[in-house]
């Protein structure tokens, strides 16, 4: 870890000339070109090590489905997300210097892969996403853990997972660890669905997250919880002949996975202790 904190604030550079200014090398750019989030972030390495910057982007950009201010707002909630839980598997939000653009939240970078493939290279084998799924289902197993984890200690905390994906998840392949990114849009207590069909990946959405005027809680996490089991140690179905985990990770899948809120695990605490059982 180096010693200096190398990130000033300069409210009146962009993120580019910022980066510039502080000497810091970019070795990757995440912008309009992979986002659709309208945030453009870096991977910068400065004072001896790797760091994601993380901007809500030009303030100008008409393009993206939420304006600027709603972006800046949902780092904020980023930021307090970050400060409100540390984990192992959560990049540390070391601070929040200030650019034109707004903040620039400062993670350790995680180093690894997105598991995350579009529709169209899913099925492709040199994909991420299909070498993390056939990996050997203990080594699955333990990053699945590890997914669990951190949500068992942010829904003690009464934070409720939204928009969660193979997105959000990093695997270094080498060093065999998860880091889960980009819980922006996670949200404090239970709410009521107002849109009807949310933002998100089908693959991992609880039937409530299509339903306007319904409650979106713990049990939704829950939810999406079995779906990325189901993704990464089953055929994405609750198919128990495709299923590669123990039996009682397969009864954990099957407990989460139920339709209504009612019949599935009701915490995601309960999912973890039939998972580990
Ligand atoms: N801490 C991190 N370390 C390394 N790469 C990261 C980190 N956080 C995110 N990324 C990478 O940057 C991409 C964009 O970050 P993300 O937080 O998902 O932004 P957006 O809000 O635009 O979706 C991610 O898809 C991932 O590949
Ligand atoms: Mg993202």
């Amino acid at each position: 870890m180096g010693d200096a904190w190398p990130f000033e604030s300069r409210a009146d550079l962009s993120p580019a000339d910022y980066l510039a200014w502080v000497g810091a090398r970019v070795f990757a750019v995440f912008d309009a070109s992979t986002q659709d989030s309208g945030n453009v972030s870096f991977g910068v390495e400065a004072a001896g090590r790797r760091w994601f910057l993380k901007s809500a982007g030009h303030p100008a950009d008409p393009a993206p489905h939420l304006d600027h201010p709603a972006r800046v707002a949902l780092l904020a909630n980023a930021a307090r997300l970050a400060g409100s839980l540390e984990h192992p598997a959560l990049p540390r939000l070391r601070g929040e210097p200030a650019s034109a653009w707004g903040p620039l939240l400062a993670y350790d970078w995680a180093p690894g892969e997105l598991l995350h493939a579009p529709a169209a290279r899913r099925a492709d084998p040199a994909s991420a996403h299909q070498r993390f799924r056939s990996l050997p289902a203990d080594e699955i197993a333990i990053a699945l853990d590890t997914v669990i984890d951190v949500h068992v200690r942010l829904c003690a905390l009464g934070w409720v997972a939204c928009d969660f994906y193979d997105g959000a998840m990093i695997y270094d392949f080498v060093g065999r660890r998860l880091t889960l990114v980009d819980l922006d849009t996670y949200r404090q207590g239970p709410f009521v669905n107002e849109m009807g069909r949310m933002f998100g990946s089908t693959r991992f959405m609880a039937p409530e997250e299509f339903r306007k005027d319904a409650v979106i809680d713990e049990r939704t996490t829950v939810f999406t919880l079995g779906r990325t089991i189901s993704n990464f140690l089953g055929d994405g179905t609750l198919d128990a002949a495709a299923f590669r985990g123990a039996d009682a990770q397969l009864a954990a899948m099957l407990g989460a996975c139920r339709p209504a809120p009612d019949e599935r695990f009701q915490s995601v605490a309960e999912l973890a202790a039939a998972w580990r059982r």
